[in-house]
């Protein structure tokens, strides 16, 4: 068997939030590939990094009050309890504001410069004059040029899905500021994929067969020419002005690297990063990185899912290509996981938060287990089914793979001085066939069909425990007679135990690492499939491998209660943030005057025929005539509970027409930002002595 050299990466994930349920299925993918060609004798580096540029990154960094660098290390320190809670086992995690990442960058550009790829052209884009910066689509809202809708995204419409330019919105606004956008010229410098010479390397580079048939359908029809004639490739800006996270482009000041050119080239970096710490060298490659990325016996390979297969596909192969690099030997697209049937919601993520997954002390390799039992190569999604999981779980874990073990060793540790004997015909012949089937469990890790790997493992291990119904050592161990058919028996099936967890390592390497260890055998791995246990070996004395799945835990996981987490394993990351939202940027004393807060007594309050939510409010601030305020708090409050008290008002705010009348003011309340989690919203109120019309200041 000769061996490959394996270059194999993740996606590299912003540095803006935490781990979700999706990041840990792509890696827990990856990781069992990667387990299955170290298996198979194959050399791999595993690298992953955090990708810390770019606009957002920036600005959530600003409005937590932290530099940009100091944002994305906070994130960075909170990644190795997720990658060890999952048995996620990267050989190196950097980030792509790493001194690598930004030499690599510059040096890709120039490259690319040098065959004359880059140009400059002209662009207008809105600009906030407040934050005096120009203003990604996604910090821009307004109203959709087709239908109207209000509070829509620069980019699309979440109302009719309609897709435009930020400069198409009516009445856009910054989200930053507020202010009204400008618009404003700048020169971007842009990557020329409409070279014809980067259309025809794309078109072989994508259409060669090595990716996945419906990702190389995509990619065709991404490079099929528009009804004008014109490359289905545009020209890709790849800069942007200051002030940005992100790495500075040579001879170009002011300018930066657009953060999906360098994100990619974070891969190379954090290979560069762990050659030079002496990773490899360790390991007995005494080669620099630059000497193993130009060997042309290297393979590389990106993990990454179905949202960002342009970028992996079209930019990064063209980038290395053109600045004389080895291109991807293949990109694996994945699908995205759903929970009960729920897509994710960026913000608050799907019902499983996988720290809290952990300090239920629920075992992770139930999670890979599950996971890898769903995935094929394509590019489906997959749905987390809570009743699926159980079931699945104990069923062939439990059930099927941990029971050969618990019903055998305990005659051979107490009958036969713990020694394997010989095997019956029979039993030879179970142990021959699942010998047999090593190649074709290997070549399914190999082709990432994992669940059907494990439906062809499932059926072994059936076919085990048809022959224990079928021999019943518990009945065979009540004759004296009887000794050498049970240790025949038994014998085969520590056996085909160990082929079975030889076969499932990949999946469940923590739990075959106690296998070997009762076994007291060296680590497995693809070639002990031709060898056995064998007549005369001792094992160790089996201790239960594996815990069933309590259903009550399912329950427990969805349950909203973060405080469960807290005991385990320290604050829970959203616990970090007060009341579920970061405090806002610094503002200077005149901006807080300019909010007009007053005391304000509710004279009469009442429910808003036609809505659940609003109650409706006369408030006395002091002046000749009530004012009228809507308030969302009928879920909290009943109308003749505030009637006499005194509260806070918003009194300068502009009036707001409502379906149900005008609004001419805001009265306060407190709420978490996760309302569902955190429940109740409270509306404020003076100590005494406060009288209506009172300035707070
Ligand atoms: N930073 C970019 C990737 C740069 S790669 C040079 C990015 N980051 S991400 O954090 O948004 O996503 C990281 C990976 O997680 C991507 O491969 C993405 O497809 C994957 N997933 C995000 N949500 C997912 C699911 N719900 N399910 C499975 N994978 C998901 O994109
Ligand atoms: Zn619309």
């Amino acid at each position: 068997m000769s061996s490959r050299q394996l270059f194999v990466t993740t996606a590299l994930p912003y540095a803006n939030g935490h781990f979700h349920i999706g990041h840990i299925m792509e890696y827990i993918q990856a990781d069992i590939w990667v387990r299955a060609q170290r298996m198979l004798g194959h050399a791999v580096y595993f690298v992953g990094a955090d990708d810390a540029h770019g606009a957002p990154i920036m600005i959530a960094a600003e409005k937590v009050g932290k530099t940009p660098q100091q944002f994305v290390a906070d994130i960075s320190a909170g990644r190795q309890q997720y990658l060890d809670g999952f048995h996620i086992a990267f050989d190196n995690w950097h980030s792509t504001d790493g001194p690598e990442n930004h030499a690599l960058a510059k040096e890709i550009y120039l490259e690319l410069k040098a065959q004359g790829l880059i140009t400059t052209k002209s662009i207008e884009q809105f600009f906030d004059p407040e934050k005096s910066m120009f203003l990604p689509d996604r910090f821009i809202k307004g109203e959709c040029p087709k239908c109207g809708a209000h509070d829509q995204y620069g980019d699309s419409c979440e109302q009719c899905g309609a897709v435009y330019n930020p400069t198409e919105l009516k009445n856009p606004r910054s989200t930053l500021s507020g202010a009204t956008p400008e618009l404003k010229t700048s020169e971007h410098y842009f990557f020329k994929l409409s070279d014809p010479r980067c259309l025809s390397f794309l078109q072989q580079w994508t259409q060669d067969g090595k990716l996945q048939s419906e990702v190389a359908n995509k990619v065709r029809e991404w490079l099929v020419p528009n009804e004008l004639g014109e490359s289905g490739l545009g020209d890709w800006d790849i800069s942007r002005d200051a002030p940005y996270f992100g790495i500075e482009i040579p001879d170009a000041p002011g300018k930066y690297f657009y953060v999906w050119l360098d994100a990619p080239i974070g891969y190379l970096a954090s290979l560069k990063n762990y050659f030079d710490k002496g990773g490899p060298l360790s390991l007995g490659d005494s080669r620099s990185f630059e000497q193993y990325m130009s060997d042309e016996k290297v393979e590389q390979y990106h993990f990454i899912g179905k949202d960002i297969t342009y970028f992996h596909t079209l930019f990064w192969p063209a980038t290395l290509h053109f600045s004389h690099r080895k291109t991807p030997t293949n990109v694996f697209v994945h699908g995205f996981i759903t929970v009960s049937g729920e897509k994710m919601s960026k913000s608050r993520g799907t019902g499983i938060d996988p720290l809290k997954y952990l300090s239920l002390g629920m075992n992770p390799e139930w999670m890979r287990y599950y996971i890898a039992a769903k995935l094929n190569a394509k590019v489906e999604d997959l749905d987390f089914n809570p009743e699926d999981f159980v079931a699945r779980v104990n069923a062939d874990l439990i059930g099927k793979f941990i029971n050969i073990a618990s019903r055998s060793a305990g005659f051979i540790s107490k009958r036969f001085e713990h020694k394997i004997g010989s095997l019956s015909q029979e039993g030879l012949a179970l142990v021959q066939h699942l010998q047999q089937s090593a190649p074709h469990i290997a070549s399914g890790f190999e082709q990432r069909e994992f669940g059907k790997v494990l439906r062809d493992i499932m059926l072994l291990a059936d076919r085990v425990n048809e022959y224990v119904d079928t021999h019943k050592p518990w009945e065979l161990a009540k004759h004296q007679d009887q000794a050498t058919p049970l240790h025949q028996v038994c014998s085969a099936c520590l056996e085909s135990f160990r082929l079975l967890s030889l076969y499932l390592k990949p999946v469940l390497p923590k739990l075959v690492e106690e296998v070997e260890r009762f076994l007291k055998i060296s680590p497995l791995d693809f070639s002990s499939a031709q060898t056995l246990l064998g007549q005369g070996h001792a094992i160790g004395v089996y201790q239960h491998l594996m815990q069933r799945v309590d259903p009550l835990l399912m329950g427990k996981l969805f349950e909203p209660s973060p405080d469960v987490v807290h005991a385990a394993t320290g604050p829970h990351p959203s616990a970090l943030v007060p009341g579920g939202t970061p405090i806002e940027s610094v503002i200077g004393m005149d901006d807080f005057s300019k909010v007009d807060l007053r005391i304000a007594l509710i004279t009469a309050c009442e429910a808003v025929a036609g809505s659940t939510k609003l109650l409706r409010l006369s408030l006395d601030v002091g002046e000749d005539q009530a004012r009228q305020v809507f308030s969302g708090i009928a879920a909290h409050y009943k109308p003749e509970d505030l009637v006499g008290k005194l509260t806070v008002m918003v009194a300068n705010l502009a009036p707001r027409k409502m379906k149900f009348g005008v609004s001419e003011g805001m009265v306060l309340a407190a709420s978490h930002e996760n309302e569902n989690e955190h429940p109740g919203v409270f509306v404020l109120s003076p100590w005494p002595g406060a009288k209506p019309g009172m300035r707070i200041r």
